[in-house]
């Protein structure tokens, strides 16, 4: 499943700090909107938009300051595993994006996809990201190319490749979904051989 995701192991959590910035949070309804239809390339005329609705409906971020918890864990494991220097930047002001709080409300509605919106929103980010997993019990389940389930995992740490299809189901469970996730602006396979490299 190494083509898949990857499970880290080596970062720790403590999540009595996750909660305490947890209950403080002001989360943002997203309106940027994530192209997640499963089935249409990512070209804008294709996309499904009662999908996109349907997102933009139950999906909320925040973004922590780099004094905060959570901010300090990614970064000081992305410098320990040499891949800081891969993390997306902010391509107005070359800024590290660093991780967002990533909530998806109940109401989501999400079908198999591939992270489009990653590649196509954001030209400095490949599809490759590294998640905390907060809340949500839904497994994430990886598909092939024909949408075959391959595998699921469920994770504290994951770096994935999301130009794979997966699932995290939570149209049928109805469960709220909350991740601490941060993208990288080069491939699933160089961030993930590189964190390999200095386990
Ligand atoms: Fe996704």
């Amino acid at each position: 499943m190494l083509d898949y995701f990857m499970v880290i192991n080596d970062l720790k959590v403590d999540y009595n700090k996750l909660d305490q910035t947890y209950n403080n949070i002001k989360w943002n309804k997203q309106k940027t909107l994530l192209y997640v239809n499963p089935l249409k390339s990512p070209v804008k005329k294709e996309r499904d938009k009662q999908t996109l609705t349907w997102m933009q409906d139950d999906f909320w971020i925040h973004k922590p300051s780099p004094e905060d918890y959570e901010y300090k864990l990614v970064i000081d494991f992305c410098k320990q595993y040499g891949v800081y220097e891969f993390l997306s930047r902010n391509t107005i002001n070359g800024n590290v994006l660093g991780p967002t709080w990533c909530r998806y409300g109940a109401k989501t509605r999400l079908g198999i996809h591939k992270d489009y919106s990653a590649v196509v929103s954001n030209g400095q980010s490949r599809g490759c990201w590294l998640a905390i997993c907060y809340k949500g019990s839904q497994p994430l389940e990886w598909y092939d190319d024909d949408k075959n389930k391959v595998g699921e995992v469920t994770y504290t740490v994951l770096l994935s490749n999301a130009l794979k299809f997966h699932l995290a189901d939570i149209m049928n469970t109805g469960e709220e979904r909350i991740l601490i996730r941060t993208t990288f602006d080069q491939p699933y396979e160089v961030i993930r051989d590189r964190i390999l490299k200095l386990k």
